[in-house]
């Protein structure tokens, strides 16, 4: 009944980007002027709830919703809802929410009552201009109210800061101690080549390593083994009593225990984050209402899974590795 890859790992976690849009334009993220996938190709809630629940009857225990930005698709909380019975069921053991933070305010209490435990918000830098000029479009406040908010409603909240050299490096000390204070970790990214960007990731682009020799100077680090779910390696912080997660998908990937698969808002499964090809769900999804052609479909996907990503950030490939934005697969 479990799905198992090709190469041994047994896949329990499904991520669903349930929009590719967003309020914000993360410089690292997107271009300015993007093109989204066709309104009309969208899966309607019904149908992603319908492909959620062949997925966890597959064996998925951990589903994340992503985007774009989950929070701005219309109507995600009847989404939320639908998805809550199976943790009231207890088929699935967790559901959780990737987010930019902007509209939790408004949603954090409904999340809480429909049982999410705990979210990730993205926060790159706690200057206010600065994330003016990192989202283009995105107002710090709105943010922190948001977190407010969630912590408020009891949510656990992580926070996920992208590393970006020259931009956010000298910050990350600083921000590591402010959110430990506030009883939240953080886990820090190397960023990936997806997607055209206006900015060249080289300039960007920043190896934790250093990152990491350098909080060394100043705390005191300490390996642990909490595990998430997620791909971060955590350190304890003797310092702050935080946790610190390092995301290294460029110079110390985590294939080898990868658990997950990735579904877009048009029904197409990504099978690897890194890589291009996938498999569409859609057309098996709407060509008949029994579910034996979509399960089909996903053991078809899942034996294709590949070994592992082919990031590369080189001066000499100035192509992205990968065509597709983050936000059309969430992350
Ligand atoms: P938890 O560990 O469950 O808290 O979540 P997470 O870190 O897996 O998810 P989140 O959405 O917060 O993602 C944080 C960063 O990790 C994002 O930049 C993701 O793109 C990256 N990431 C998550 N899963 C993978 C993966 O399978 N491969 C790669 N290369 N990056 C990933
Ligand atoms: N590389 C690494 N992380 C990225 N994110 C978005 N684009 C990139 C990228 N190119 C992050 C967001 C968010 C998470 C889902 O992915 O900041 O925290
Ligand atoms: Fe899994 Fe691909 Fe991410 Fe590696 S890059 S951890 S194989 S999704």
């Amino acid at each position: 009944m479990n799905m198992i890859d090709p190469f041994g790992r047994t896949i329990s976690y499904l991520r669903v980007s349930v929009t590719d849009r967003c309020d914000f334009r993360c410089t690292y993220c997107m271009a300015e002027d993007m093109t989204f996938l066709p309104k009309k190709d969208l899966l309607s809630l019904e149908e992603l709830d319908r492909l959620c629940t062949v997925f966890i009857e597959k064996g998925v225990k951990r589903l994340r919703l992503t985007g774009g930005e989950p929070l701005v698709r219309k109507n995600i909380m009847h989404l939320v809802r639908q998805l809550s019975r199976h943790i009231d069921s207890g088929a699935l053991e967790e559901l959780t929410l990737t987010t930019n933070g902007s509209q939790l305010s408004r949603f954090a209490a409904e999340l809480a009552d429909c049982g999410v435990k705990r979210i990730n918000v993205s926060l790159d830098t706690l200057d206010a201009d600065k994330f003016h000029q990192i989202t283009r479009w995105g107002h710090l406040g709105k943010v922190m109210d948001g977190i407010d908010a969630a912590q408020a409603a009891g949510l656990k909240v992580k926070l996920n800061a992208v590393a970006l050299k020259d931009f956010n490096d000298a910050e990350l000390p600083e921000m590591m101690r402010w959110a430990h204070g506030r009883d939240m970790d953080l886990t820090v990214i190397e960023t990936m080549p997806m997607g055209e960007i206006d900015a060249d990731r080289t300039d960007q682009y920043l190896p934790l390593s250093l990152l990491r020799a350098s909080l060394e100077r100043q705390f005191t680090l300490t390996d642990i083994p909490f595990k998430t779910g997620g791909p971060a390696r955590y350190v304890h912080v003797a310092e702050t009593g935080g946790k610190l997660g390092f995301i290294t998908p460029m110079t110390h990937n985590f294939c080898e225990s990868c658990n997950r698969v990735r579904l877009t808002c048009t029904g197409t499964l990504y099978m690897c984050l890194g890589q291009e090809d996938a498999a569409d769900l859609r057309a098996p999804l709407r060509a008949s209402e029994g579910n034996e052609l979509l399960a089909d479909a996903i053991d078809e996907a899942i034996g294709r899974k590949p070994k592992g990503h082919d990031f590369i950030i080189d001066r000499r490939t100035s192509r992205p590795s990968v065509s597709r934005h983050m936000s059309v697969t969430g992350g």
